[in-house]
């Protein structure tokens, strides 16, 4: 092993430039590749601005490559030597520096490399992803993870930038703290102070930056961590990463505007274009109506449509069924024609998602025919056309339930699934999409009760406010999310500011008021001390770089994230704990798993 002892490095590898060229420079950095041309050795030297070619010639340096025999891939080397341009037709165009090569005077080996798990200069390779975060440090030296980590930072800088420039101050909240309302299971930690007690990570930091506002800090921002005991899908982690933000004396237009500038600067850096300002608004009702769900992709069309009044008086039983026991109708449009194979193909996957069947129809040659043609009349069959403007090529699909919701489960799932599948939706395309007018309660048929569909903080609109003793399924809320291209990357609202408006709430919720003491008593003391109107927002930074990074799991784009049961391969959480510190806690070892 050799020291680096009194060299500086001169720049990074990645930043080699004509400018460089005749000069000397002092690399540092990990053997990326390796080729020994008998006469000539080449290194790919990486470091984390990139990659550059170093020659070893026995003319120029005869124990540099006498060493550079010894070296391979991962070892941390210096090496100092002369810049210059590659001979022609040696240059290689796909990496910046790819014009120039270092001719080497002197090679240090600073460490040497085990053979790693999983080469790291094979970017293509498909390794197996336990064994990626089992070695995530050497997983994050892999070109994707390097960039997907710096735009991660970058974002977070334009996001910080702009939220300061706006007045907006970063202030950080417990999280050793109370359970928050976000409808998650809480993450619990035993209080070895308070016997038998327990705090909640924060499932977001709503309470304190509603608290904030009371306090008068007026525009709030947090980078701030989440945690959420939850099943874990593509895109969630039971910890993962907000851009929390909180605002007083607004409403909601207000707190629009500034946030869709907000992620104007942000495509602007990042894509280098701007979306169109004001963002498409859909209000929920219009959402499902159309797409079958409250976060559609606005790439492509291909929007649903509701049948139900085309099969009032329909002979078909499937369709009459749905419609006695109120249920929906609803159909797409293709512009395609589909094979025997691939239509199966497609009733299988509405089937994932309960659908019971799915019904075609094909336009060709002017005439319309259907697997259920003897079932329907020509009527029925006309208004289809009509409605769907059908041409010769096109086919129709249609489901049918007793369930309006399994309908529209498996449409707006089919329509994403035909929109990728007939390239309808262009990867390099940003279509952000505000969704407002939630309802604000729904209905628990298991426990017979009602529940905030956002949280209990969110104010109902002004116009609905009497409704909520009345007819509470009725009441539509100030909570807006914003999609972008399918995902939810953000959702927040306007808050009840007032203690009195919020026991009502409550009280429709079934949450007494002792146990609402019990739970935010703290909040509900803070609305009756001045509590200026307020409203804000999170968007799941996670997400968003997922989306930026063209990314399809969220843990690419998180350093060190859990496996989908909860785990961390590489340092073994969760994991057993002594008895003693067990017993420090006041916990008793007696469930087994
Ligand atoms: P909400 O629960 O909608 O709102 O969360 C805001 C955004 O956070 C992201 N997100 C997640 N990302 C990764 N993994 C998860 N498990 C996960 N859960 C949520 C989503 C989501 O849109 N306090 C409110 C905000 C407010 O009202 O101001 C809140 O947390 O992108
Ligand atoms: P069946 O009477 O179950 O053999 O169904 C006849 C045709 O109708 C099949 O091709 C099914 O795919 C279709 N079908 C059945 N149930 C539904 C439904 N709920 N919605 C749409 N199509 C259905």
């Amino acid at each position: 092993m050799e020291f680096i002892r009194g060299s500086k490095r001169t720049c990074y590898c990645g930043e080699i430039t004509a400018d460089h060229i005749g000069k000397e420079v002092v690399l540092m950095g990990w053997v990326h590749r390796r080729r020994d041309h008998g006469g000539l050795i080449f290194a790919d030297l990486r470091d984390r601005e990139g990659i550059v070619q170093v020659v070893f010639n026995p003319e120029a340096d005869k124990p540099a490559y006498e060493k550079a025999k010894l070296i391979k891939p991962e070892y941390v080397i210096l090496v100092k030597g002369n810049v210059r341009k590659r001979p022609e037709g040696t240059e290689n165009r796909e990496i910046k520096t790819g014009l120039y090569e270092i001719e080497v005077g002197e090679l240090r080996i600073l460490n040497e490399a085990k053979t790693p798990p999983f080469p790291v200069a094979q970017e293509k390779l498909e390794v197996d992803e336990t064994t990626r975060l089992q070695y995530r440090y050497i997983d994050l030296r892999r070109e994707k993870m390097r960039s997907n980590l710096f735009l991660r930072h970058r974002l977070t800088n334009v996001v910080r930038e702009f939220l300061n420039s706006e007045g907006f101050i970063e202030v950080e909240t417990p999280i050793l703290t109370k359970s928050t309302p976000e409808g998650a299971r809480d993450f619990l930690v035993p209080s070895r102070l308070n016997a038998g007690k327990f705090y909640a990570l924060p499932q977001s930091p709503q309470l304190f930056k509603q608290l904030l506002m009371v306090s008068g800090f007026d525009r709030y921002y947090q980078i701030a961590r989440c945690f959420r005991d939850e099943d874990l899908r593509a895109d969630r982690q039971p910890e993962f990463t907000q851009i929390d933000i909180e605002m007083s004396f607004i409403e909601m237009e207000d707190l629009m505007e500034i946030m869709e500038r907000l992620f104007v600067s942000i495509f602007k850096t990042f894509k280098g274009r701007e979306p169109a300002k004001p963002f498409y608004r859909l209000s929920y009702d219009e959402a499902m109506k159309r797409f079958g769900n409250d976060k559609p992709d606005m790439r492509f069309g291909m929007e649903l449509v509701e049948l139900n009044d085309v099969f009032l008086r329909t002979g078909f039983n499937v369709f009459k069924q749905a419609l006695e026991r109120k249920g929906l109708i609803k159909g797409i449009k293709a512009e395609q024609d589909f094979s025997r194979k691939e239509i199966e193909e497609l009733e299988q996957f509405v089937k994932q998602y309960q659908a019971k069947g799915l019904v075609w129809l094909k336009m060709k040659e002017g005439i319309l025919s259907s697997q259920v043609d003897k079932f329907l009349s020509a009527e029925e069959k006309n208004s289809l056309k009509n409605l769907f403007g059908m041409k010769n090529g096109d086919t129709v699909f249609i489901a049918a339930d007793a369930s309006s919701k399994i309908v529209n489960d498996a449409m707006s799932n089919l329509r994403l699934y035909l929109g990728r599948r007939l390239n309808l939706i262009k990867d390099d395309e940003y279509k952000l999409l505000w969704v407002t007018d939630f309802p604000a309660y729904e209905y628990n048929d298991e426990e017979k009760r009602y529940e905030s569909v956002h949280h209990p903080f969110t104010s109902p609109r002004d116009q609905d406010v009497d409704l909520l003793e009345k007819q509470p399924l009725r009441v539509k809320s100030k909570a807006y999310d914003l999609v972008l291209n399918g995902t939810e990357v953000g959702g927040g609202s306007i808050r009840i500011h007032n203690s009195e408006l919020q026991s009502r709430v409550f009280k429709l919720l079934g949450i007494s008021e002792q146990s609402a003491r019990a739970k935010f008593g703290f909040l509900l003391d803070a609305l009756q001390y001045g509590a200026p109107p307020h409203g804000g927002i999170a968007f799941g930074l996670d997400r968003l770089v997922m989306i930026l990074t063209g990314s399809e799991s969220i843990r690419d784009v998180i350093p060190f994230p859990k496996t989908q049961k909860g785990t961390c391969p590489l340092t073994d959480a969760p994991s057993d704990v002594d008895d003693r510190q067990l017993k420090e806690l006041f916990i008793k070892k007696n469930i087994k798993a």
